[in-house]
């Protein structure tokens, strides 16, 4: 287990947080204007995102990658994360190309990210379940971008976007472990509310039940624990 790569912090606000992992992405793009960047949606991400709208660096080489995607929601439903991305990022920021999980392109998914070259930085919420994009517990460390059912706990969690229980898609696309583990630099970030979960995915044994504890084997990995 390669543990003593990865570096566990606390940050005392969520904007800082957000600022410092905001400018390692301007400062890697201004070197690497042709860079490839995973991204999340939740609320985790949302204060790096503001941060980088009001950048002032060019975004027009890079290449986006998000992780999932709800099955049945078009990217017109306000609750599809592409609505999200759409809102928050990239009505501000122009991209040469933001790829996202769908029907057409899932089991593709994993080569079309290798042939751009594979993720220089990923940024990861978790779920408080220890999953990370949709990665629920069991899944393989070597999973691919796939469709999945998602946990009755992820659905609950997940409510508090939707109306009602049953207006939550059941299943979701998710990029798989194996091109989240492939990206270059990880930063996973949460709050408060997920202190535990991620104090369980730095420190216990790496385990399939947590599949944010994969993140323990990367080279290059940042837990980034905001209050
Ligand atoms: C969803 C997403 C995850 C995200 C998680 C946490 O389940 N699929 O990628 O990390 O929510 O969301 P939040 O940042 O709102 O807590």
């Amino acid at each position: 287990m390669v543990r003593n790569t990865m570096r566990y912090t606390v940050i005392h606000d969520h904007k800082t947080a957000s600022e410092y992992v905001g400018k390692h992405i301007e400062n890697y793009v201004k070197e690497n204007p042709s860079a490839v960047l995973g991204l999340a949606t939740g609320s985790t991400p949302l204060g790096i995102y503001e941060y980088l709208s009001k950048s002032k660096v060019d975004f027009s080489n890079s290449i986006t990658f998000n992780l999932d995607e709800y099955v049945g929601l078009d990217e017109t439903h306000p609750q599809s994360y592409r609505y999200f991305m759409n809102q928050h990022l990239f009505k501000n920021i122009k991209f040469m190309k933001n790829n996202f999980p769908t029907s057409k392109n899932y089991f593709n998914y994993d080569a079309i990210t290798r042939s751009s070259g594979g993720i220089d930085i990923q940024i990861l919420g978790i779920g408080t379940n220890g999953h990370i994009a949709f990665n629920e517990p069991g899944s393989s460390e070597h999973s691919a971008t796939r469709i999945v059912d998602l946990t009755e706990n992820t659905i609950k969690d997940n409510s508090r976007f939707f109306d009602n229980l049953e207006d939550v898609p059941k299943q979701a696309y998710t990029m798989g472990m194996s091109s989240i583990m492939g990206a270059r630099k990880i930063f996973l970030l949460g709050g408060r509310n997920k202190k535990e979960i991620m104090y369980e995915a730095a420190f216990d044994p790496v385990n399939v039940n947590i599949p944010a504890s994969y993140l323990q084997e990367h080279k290059n990995v940042e837990f980034i624990l905001y209050d």
